[in-house]
């Protein structure tokens, strides 16, 4: 298959363009590049005939015309996007002109290339969503597909949009498309902005290691190499029309996967030890979810998809992996915005 993966060198994006290529498909890496993005994420596929590289916006629709034009794929991954909660609280306009406009510009752009190409059965728009468009949860329960939208930030927000867009390009056009909502990725290329990471790498510094109000928000995490596999199964076995919502079964407070990454840092880089001694309550995101939680149920029966790696399996893959690649993330530590507290701009009024 001939894909367009946009946000191809963000961190789904880029372990979705490692796979895909590995496993013979033609990969074309839309990604505008911004602040979150890394080429050396692909690096190990950047020399494959089977791999190129536009840059474009998905907010410049006359852009997106061209490469559809250029390359006539068989399917769309989507997954440029706005991701980072904390900058959607200080600039939620950003998140509006790419999350929704974006993929309303994709949307519109993958139309006319369906139309032209005439209707091909097999052509796909897969867009990658997250569970946060389900709002939070209390002590029980967890999201199925028919959970309803309830979204509490500005990023999911944006996310709930898109999907909406989604929903309603096949109900009324006929666009085939297949949807996922999936929960917290991690795993190697995270950018250092996110918790498990920061965690990392604030460890490795002596750092003070910043955890949200107590640290009883519960997520479920998801490896990212387990996510990128489930995505390629849904795009090539999903029903048409139909949403999956995709979990790695591991759900963990966040003060305790905190912990497990400073044990898992004792052992494997004992100086500095114990690292849990850096641990630093701080002020809660504004309007922080309590527990997310993904009913992976549908994916299992119907595709016969389910994650292949524990938490603390993932996890110790993941710190061995920032041990190793210093050369990777040194110069990430420079970018806009990261080792800062974003999120706090609540009381300032407009943007
Ligand atoms: N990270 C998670 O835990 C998680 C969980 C569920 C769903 N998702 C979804 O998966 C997708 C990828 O997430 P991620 O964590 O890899 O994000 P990321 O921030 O690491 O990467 C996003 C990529 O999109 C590109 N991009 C941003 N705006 C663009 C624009 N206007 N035009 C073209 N490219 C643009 C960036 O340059 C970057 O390479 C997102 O849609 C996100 O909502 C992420």
């Amino acid at each position: 298959m001939k894909l367009i993966v946009t946000g191809g060198a963000g961190f789904i994006g880029s372990a979705v363009v490692r796979l895909a290529v590995a496993r013979g498909h033609e990969v074309v890496n839309l990604d505008a590049l911004t602040y979150a993005a890394n080429l050396a994420n692909v690096a190990q596929v950047t020399n494959s005939p089977l791999y190129r590289f536009e840059q474009a916006d998905i907010r410049d629709r006359a852009a997106l015309d061209r490469i559809f034009t250029a390359h006539r794929p068989d399917a769309v991954m989507h997954l440029a996007a706005e991701s980072h909660v904390d900058r959607s609280i200080d600039g939620p306009g950003t998140f509006v002109e790419t999350n929704v406009t974006g993929t309303f510009n994709l949307l519109e752009a993958a139309r006319a290339h369906w139309l032209r190409e005439g209707k091909p059965e097999g052509f796909r728009f897969h867009h990658i969503s997250t569970d946060e468009v389900f709002g939070t949860l209390g002590a029980d329960g967890q999201f199925t597909e028919e959970t309803p939208y309830a979204p509490n930030s500005p990023y999911s927000a944006t996310k709930a949009a898109s999907d909406h867009l989604v929903r309603a390009w096949h109900e009324t056009y006929g666009l085939p498309v297949v949807l996922t909502n999936c929960s917290n990725n991690y795993g190697p290329f995270h950018f250092p902005e996110k918790l498990v990471p920061v965690v990392i790498l604030n460890a490795l510094h002596g750092k003070p290691i910043p955890v949200y109000g107590q640290g009883l928000n519960v997520r479920d995490w998801l490896y990212v190499e387990d996510h990128a596999d489930a995505l390629l199964t849904v795009l090539e076995r999903g029903a048409v029309g139909r949403s999956y919502n995709i979990g790695g079964e591991n759900e963990a407070r966040n003060i305790d996967l905190v912990r497990t990454i400073c044990a898992l840092l004792d052992e494997m880089r004992p100086q500095g030890a114990p690292h849990d001694r850096l641990i630093t309550y701080v002020a809660d995101r504004p309007g922080h979810d309590l527990r997310y939680a993904i009913d992976p149920t549908r994916l299992r029966e119907e595709l016969g998809w389910r994650p292949s790696v524990t938490l603390e399996e993932g996890l110790r893959r993941t710190v061995d992996w920032y041990l190793r690649n210093e050369d990777w993330w040194r110069p990430l530590l420079d970018r806009q915005g990261v080792g800062q507290r974003l999120g706090t701009k609540v009381a300032e009024g407009a943007s």
